[in-house]
């Protein structure tokens, strides 16, 4: 242990004091939800930001929030990538408010899903896209485009993955070989271990295996994990995915709503995948909400082919509210005049500016813990060398460490993403923001180590 742990436990409650004593009123509001909003906030998972309870917002605005009490955040997080063009870039605040005085939902369609579609085609080399309002939503559709094409009832993911509020996707495998439902799931259908097979990322040997039935319907990956810290895939795995896939009948869903980061084409682009589904969400609208999901032109045509499946009206699959002109226009502007090949090359240095600061960090302390990044995204996490796989990055974790170095950041106006350790990079993200978050970072570990 290259730290004291009653020494983390002081320095803990030092930083608790000094955020709930500088923010009454955002304590007070969260007291007073408490009688309206369950267990105080909008949605459950708001109530595990660092101090106890968040802080609430008042306005965001390109890379800063201020909060209700006046304090204003470098904001690293950008709410866990929805807002990765920033808070409100300018274009798409004004495409989207154009959109609003022209109408919001209609259930017809505008143009500017098809300009969309076209530019999802040409970056990501999937050719047909339909719209959901979520990733969640994606992926949900996506799974059940792949049961009804293959015939098959499974799906494969991996140990420690996250790709939304998705059944089939909260599973793990276990030490026994069998797949079991991750810890903590709230009211499954059916046990997920009877949807799914769960396998460690970046092994083969048990890709190989999971599919040699022929039950597997689908695989649903991020190309590089994103949710447990960022593991990257081992050289290599990618082909080996695509080709044990291929053999076996299976389908590939590869899931970019995180790793969109990569570039303007995401891991897909960047490292010449070929999926039969892409799914993403979050970015594309600038967190006005959209999702997309692309298909192959194979899967496109049999979907279209298939007489046994309702994909108009109650089949399962859709929603009205799904490709609603408002979400098109935000889109559109997002990807045309925000998330551009000019911002990932402003946007990728800065993360690799993150990193290495964080770095020095960690070497001129000699503490075993790693940094990785993907694109204009990086974390760092407490375990050395980076894990390989999501089981044994879900083992490194340390709440209580994290919390004690998202606290202390929070005190000194940085803002990083809760539940993991991930700072990411906004076309308006300058190296003094950068900056900042390493010289916070390093006044942390220092009063941590002594
Ligand atoms: C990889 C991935 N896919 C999908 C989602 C779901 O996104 P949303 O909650 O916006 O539906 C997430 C959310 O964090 C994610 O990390």
């Amino acid at each position: 242990m290259p730290f004291d742990r009653g020494r983390l436990a002081a320095l803990l409650a030092r930083e608790a004091e000094a955020f709930a004593a500088a923010r009454p009123r955002s304590r007070a509001l969260f007291e007073r939800a408490g009688g309206a909003l369950v267990g105080g906030v909008p949605m459950p998972w708001m109530m595990r930001w660092a101090g106890g309870f968040p802080v609430w917002a008042r306005e965001a605005s390109g890379t800063r929030i201020v909060d209700v009490d006046g304090h204003e955040y470098v904001d690293l997080c950008l709410g866990d990538t929805g807002a990765m063009p920033g808070h409100g870039p300018a274009a798409v605040v004004e495409a989207v408010r154009e959109q609003l005085g022209r109408g919001i939902t209609t259930m017809l369609p505008t143009e500017d899903a098809i300009r969309v579609g076209e530019e999802l085609a040409r970056r990501f080399g999937v050719p047909r896209w339909l719209f959901t309002l979520t990733a969640t939503d994606a992926n949900r559709t996506a799974l059940r485009l792949a049961r009804q094409l293959t015939g098959r009832p499974l799906v494969l993911v991996y140990s420690y993955c996250y790709h939304g509020s998705v059944d089939e996707a909260f599973a793990v495998a276990g030490e026994d070989g069998l797949t079991h439902a991750r810890e903590g799931n709230v009211g499954p259908a059916v046990d997920p271990a009877q949807t799914t097979r769960a396998i460690e990322f970046n092994d083969p040997a048990a890709l190989e295996a999971a599919l040699s039935d022929g039950l597997v319907a689908c695989v649903l990956a991020e190309p590089a994990m994103t949710n447990m810290g960022i593991v990257l895939p081992d050289d290599g795995y990618h082909e080996a995915l695509r080709e044990l896939t291929r053999a076996a009948g299976t389908l590939l869903i590869i899931d970019e709503t995180h790793t969109f980061s990569a570039g303007p084409g995401g891991c897909t682009a960047a490292w010449g995948l070929e999926p039969d589904m892409l799914t993403i969400g979050k970015a594309i609208g600038s967190g006005i909400p959209s999702g997309a999901l692309g298909l192959s032109g194979a899967v496109a045509d049999a979907l279209l082919a298939d007489p046994d499946a309702d994909y108009e009206d109650t089949g399962g699959v859709g929603g009205t509210l799904a490709g609603n002109a408002l979400s098109a226009a935000a889109m559109r502007a997002t990807l045309e005049q925000v998330l551009t090949e000019e911002a990932f090359a402003h946007t990728v240095p800065l993360a690799q500016r993150f990193a290495a600061g964080v770095q020095g960090v960690i070497d001129a302390h000699g503490l075993p813990w790693h940094v990785t990044r993907l694109g204009c995204r990086a974390e760092y996490g407490f375990s050395a060398p980076p894990p390989r796989n999501g089981s044994v990055a879900y083992a490194a974790a340390d709440h209580e460490l994290e919390r004690y170095l998202h606290l202390h950041a929070l005190n000194r106006g940085v803002m990083i993403t809760p539940f993991h350790n991930m700072a990411l990079m906004a076309p308006a993200t300058s190296e003094a923001d950068v900056d900042r978050h390493t010289e916070v970072f390093g006044e942390a570990v220092a009063d941590l180590v002594v």
